[in-house]
């Protein structure tokens, strides 16, 4: 079971083109594709005739046309065309998602489209901000979307997943604090007198010791944002002033395709440099890298609780954020499912 009422990530702003283009969020098979205009359309992915997926067919101009016999949609699900019928009954139709452009992204709404609220995308203003650069990719994973959470969720993965490039030993040594409102969890980690690892180091250009920051953020349904950087030493960061440092924003949107499979859009953005569009280049390729060392994880993790339904995940003090995270979902879950009560 998936949150209802949020909106989904569903792909890139590049991704959709004036052709249709098929993605399942939440369960759901979707269709997507650009108007003439560059508006999006996204539609239930089947079509109301004999079930073949519409991303099957072809983009007309405004409509979409079925692959099989025909038949011609707009971009509210309505069939304005259905060939050798004068006039074909408004049933006839499929589901319109509401669907924004919004930071980089496409965002679907999943749950009751009259409850569609622009004001609830996420604020993810950095992705689309001229004073941050910004770039990321996708990853299909083949595990639990809440797998990925509790792993940004606890950094300390980092010594050992990720020793080449941005681990270290101090930060299973740093402690951590998580705190939390009723719709996000926040875990905190700061390293004092440092050495900056690789990445860091070549950020910062200069390997003198630093103070390192990770603040991560969970907010629902799926979305991790990480707050990370760091600055010469005892310059002030952890009272805020960032002048002598690097900042960066790990975005992290995850959008369940199903139980076991993930649609993972991540990306990262700074605030450094920010003309230098080969150093995005660069951050991105070292990201992409580092990343794919999570999914490794991830899938041999998922397969292996697929394998032994009578184990279950044991969660120690470096868990915390993850099991906060885990249970503001499941309070939400609950409150999806409780039956309504008449006023
Ligand atoms: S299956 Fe689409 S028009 Fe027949
Ligand atoms: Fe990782």
């Amino acid at each position: 079971m998936f949150l209802n009422n949020y909106w989904y990530v569903i792909a890139w702003d590049y991704e959709i083109k004036q052709k249709p283009f098929a993605r399942t969020v939440c369960g759901e098979p979707i269709v997507l594709f650009r108007r003439p205009d560059r508006s999006l359309v996204a539609l239930e992915d089947c079509c109301p005739h004999r079930m073949l997926p519409l991303s099957q067919g072809r983009v007309k101009g405004e409509l979409i046309v079925c692959g099989y016999h025909g038949i011609e949609l707009n971009g509210k699900g309505e069939c304005v065309h259905m060939p050798n019928m004068d006039k074909v009954p408004a049933s006839v139709r499929v589901k319109a998602y509401p669907v924004v452009e919004r930071h980089r992204y496409v965002w679907v709404w999943i749950g009751d489209p009259a409850a569609a609220d622009e004001a609830r995308i996420p604020d993810l203003h950095w992705c689309s901000d001229p004073n941050w650069a910004f770039d990321g990719g996708t990853y299909y994973v083949r595990c639990d979307y809440r797998l990925l959470v509790d792993n940004l969720m606890d950094l300390t993965h980092e010594t050992f997943v990720h020793p080449t490039s941005i681990g270290q030993e101090e930060i299973t040594q740093a402690p951590i604090k998580t705190t939390e409102d009723d719709k996000s969890v926040t875990v905190t980690r700061w390293m004092h007198d440092i050495e900056p690892p690789p990445f860091w180091a070549s950020n910062l250009k200069s390997n003198d010791v630093c103070d390192r920051w990770q603040i991560g953020t969970f907010t629902l349904p799926a979305n991790v944002m990480i707050d990370v950087g760091v600055a010469r030493a005892g310059t002030g960061a952890p009272e805020g002033n960032r002048k002598q440092g690097v900042t960066g924003i790990v975005v992290d949107v995850m959008t369940p395709e199903s139980d076991t499979t993930t649609w993972y859009f991540w990306g990262m953005t700074r605030d450094f440099e920010v003309k230098d569009q080969g150093l995005t280049c660069r951050i991105k390729d070292a990201q992409s890298a580092v990343f794919a060392e999570d999914i490794v994880v991830l899938e041999a993790q998922q397969a292996n609780i697929l394998r032994r339904p009578d184990r279950t995940l044991r969660n120690f003090n470096i868990d915390a954020g993850g099991v906060r995270a885990r249970r503001l979902i499941d309070r939400e879950l609950a409150k999806q499912s409780a039956p309504v009560t008449a006023a």
